[in-house]
């Protein structure tokens, strides 16, 4: 390699241009999350490390509003919480059931299956979302021993209603997992009145901070089968037998019995803890609970409804069934003929802010435009609105100028 090859980069900082990220997420990450993460490490087992591990399950608590005792994190960004969850729960052979409503049910059944589940799914146009009776119906062909679903699928924007959905599988005798993600701190979320037993969600939607961390929660059951599976790493082992009777966890990293041995008072070691994502977490839950989450899934509301008034107003049509739409994520169709990697491009450069595209079937047809955690703010939806309204003109697209923005504040000023 030429010496000049191996300098530049050593020469020169990475700064990250200014960008407004108003996408699926991730989003723009909130002032004090990014501070939070700027605090020297503690060693692992310092009594000031553990007992910010306390105080940040004693937050997530409220955040998933839980009584859950095993509330706590796994380091690793969503996709890990999710896969945590499912390799935890499911032994080969397993049946699961995934109502699936977009990309995210997909990854959850796919998941599944790599656990050696038998996956059983719902599958409903993209666009909208699965009725209890479609999961009951599917329940009296299965019998799974999990319903594993996603709330709020950011591939296609809509908000999947679980509470029947959760009482329905609690009187069924049937666990409940529910990919979190993109929707707490946004949209109402009840673990403990909707009976779901386990949930994982990640930072960086609508809680204002980076990937990289996935706060997960579980139920007493959930968690007496995962101990079942129990197995304690023979470097680590002291004295008595540890071990479950159930089959061994297929995953190491993933092994939530180990992980939560980590986050009990025994603090047994398994990985070594991600301090920065740790600080970053709690300070995202100390945000949120500072503005109480009522508050939030307010605003949350409120920006969303501006965004989608404003692109309505310009002329362009709305994706999916608005009654189901997510607070925080619209998808707007792109007009016909319009290159929208360009318009996306152009948006990003003369006025640095990001807006998503879509995938699979979805691809070049809709933008996903978002209104969350840091950026659920009327300064942001403005900007996104007044700059992608210009972009459009210069695309040769005949937006009804001007009425965008007049739209979005009439939503702020009802
Ligand atoms: C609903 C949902 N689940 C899971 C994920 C995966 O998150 P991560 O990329 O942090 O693994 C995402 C990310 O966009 C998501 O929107």
């Amino acid at each position: 390699m030429s010496k000049s090859l191996v300098q530049a980069p050593v020469q020169t900082p990475f700064v990250p241009p200014a960008r407004l990220l108003m996408g699926p997420g991730p989003i723009s990450c909130d002032p004090r999350v990014l501070r939070a993460m700027s605090y020297q490490l503690v060693g692992q087992f310092d009594p000031s490390m553990t007992q910010c591990m306390n105080d940040t399950m004693q937050l997530y608590r409220s955040v998933f509003a839980t009584e859950n005792h095993w509330t706590f994190m796994v380091d690793s960004t969503a996709r890990g919480g999710i896969e945590a969850a499912l390799v935890s729960l499911l032994n080969p052979g397993d049946c699961v059931l995934v109502p699936v409503i977009g990309r995210f049910g997909l990854l959850l059944s796919e998941i599944a299956e790599r656990c050696g589940a038998r996956v059983h799914t719902i599958e409903v146009p993209w666009g909208e979302v699965v009725q209890p009776e479609q999961v009951e119906q599917a329940i009296a062909k299965c019998n799974p021993k999990l319903v594993a679903l996603v709330q709020g699928d950011t591939s296609t924007t809509m908000c999947q209603p679980l509470k029947d959905i959760g009482e329905l599988c609690h009187q069924k005798g049937i666990m409940t997992y529910c990919d979190a993600t993109a929707s707490i701190g946004g949209n109402a979320f009840a673990t403990d009145d909707w009976k779901i037993s386990v949930v994982s969600a990640g930072l960086q939607k609508c809680l204002g901070g980076p990937s990289g961390i996935a706060p997960i929660t579980l139920n007493e059951e959930a968690v007496a089968l995962i101990n079942t599976r129990r197995h304690v790493e023979k470097g680590i082992r002291q004295g008595a037998k540890l071990d479950g009777a159930g089959t061994r966890i297929a995953s190491n990293y993933f092994d939530l019995a180990m992980i939560m041995d980590y986050w009990s008072e025994q603090r047994l070691n398994h990985h070594t803890e991600a301090t920065s994502m740790l600080f970053a977490a709690r300070e995202c839950a100390r945000i949120l609970l500072e503005e109480g989450i009522e508050l939030s899934v307010e605003r949350h509301k409120k920006n969303g409804e501006a965004m989608a008034a404003g692109l309505q107003a310009m002329g362009l049509t709305l994706y999916g069934q608005q009654q189901y739409r997510m607070n925080n994520v619209v998808g707007v169709y792109i007009p016909d003929g319009l290159d929208g990697e360009s318009v996306r491009k152009q948006l990003l450069a003369d006025f640095a802010i990001e807006i998503g595209t879509s995938f699979g079937p979805l691809h070049g047809l809709i933008w996903r435009i978002g209104t969350m955690g840091y950026n659920a703010r009327k300064d942001a939806v403005l900007q996104t609105l007044a700059g992608l309204e210009q972009v459009l003109l210069l695309h040769g697209v005949k937006v009804h100028s001007g009425e965008a923005i007049r739209a979005a504040l009439d939503v702020y000023n009802y």
